[in-house]
């Protein structure tokens, strides 16, 4: 199966990642709409107008299925794209479910683009699951901009995030769902804020249990680390086509900070 997945930018890579671990025998397009990005801050007409060129582009390259790695433009365009095109469109939304249904209690915070908050999908959804009011939504758009500038960690970042935080108890906070693909780079540092018990949740590896299901393909547990030593390694695994705004990705240059942003994942990969 071919398939194409794509992000305003790197968060998305993620889902890849994901997809190399558990269905590694498939072949993939990523696209990372660069010259877009972000998309958090940007209008839901905008928004819809990427969307709808990527999924004409990612069909023109004869995928089987295209998975939307993109909370914010799935809360903005899925039902449109999946109106418009036959093909399956997967999108990603915020982990609320489970994370309402976990065995403790506390407080749920769910972390995302201002997009994605002020959108009615997601304010659906916690209306539908959230019944006791547990459910509190912070946007942090900076970062997906240090994503992008592969800043993951350093005082920036901290203070950033130290003065978002500061308004919450985060002792009081049983999961924090990490409802932009972007987000997850960050893991080891929300551990900052939130001690271990805390749970960090993202939708990366049901996506893929997703699209394994929709596919008829069988998911594998893979334990094995998908590391890349180099570029030629990377662009093997799934025989991976990149591009960026609709340009292929071929350059030394950001094929070697795609590579690096995969073995990052799989640094942070499975962290809990
Ligand atoms: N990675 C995207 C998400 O999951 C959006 C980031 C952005 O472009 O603002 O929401």
């Amino acid at each position: 199966m071919k398939i194409g997945i794509f992000d305003s930018g790197i968060g998305g890579m993620g889902v890849l990642h994901e997809a190399y671990h558990r269905l590694p025998d498939n072949e993939y397009i990523f696209y990372a709409d660069t010259d877009h990005v972000p998309y958090g801050l940007k209008t839901t007409q905008q928004i819809k107008g990427y969307a709808d060129e990527i999924v004409r582009f990612l069909i023109d390259k004869g995928v089987d299925a295209i998975v939307v790695a993109c909370n914010t433009a799935t809360s903005v365009a899925i039902e449109d794209l999946r109106a418009k095109y036959d093909l399956p469109i997967l999108g990603m939304e915020p982990a609320v479910k489970p994370a309402v249904e976990g065995t403790d209690k506390k407080r749920i915070m769910v972390i995302a683009t201002p997009v994605t908050i002020r959108e009615t999908k997601l304010m659906n959804l916690i209306k539908r699951v959230d019944e006791n009011h547990r459910v509190d939504l912070l946007a942090l758009p900076n970062l997906v901009t240090f994503a992008e500038n592969e800043i993951f960690d350093g005082d920036q970042v901290v203070e950033y995030l130290e003065k978002e935080f500061q308004e919450y108890d985060t002792t009081r906070y049983c999961a924090l769902v990490l409802g932009c693909t972007h987000f997850n780079y960050f893991k080891p540092l929300y551990r900052r804020f939130f001690d271990d018990s805390v749970e960090l949740i993202d939708g990366n590896a049901g996506t893929v249990h997703h699209l394994a299901d929709v596919l008829s393909l069988t998911a594998i547990n893979n334990k094995t680390e998908v590391k890349f030593d180099s570029i030629e390694e990377m662009l093997s695994m799934g025989q991976t086509k990149y591009y960026a705004s609709g340009k292929f990705v071929e350059d030394t240059k950001t094929l070697e900070h795609y590579r690096r942003l995969h073995n990052r994942l799989e640094e942070v990969y499975g962290l809990k």
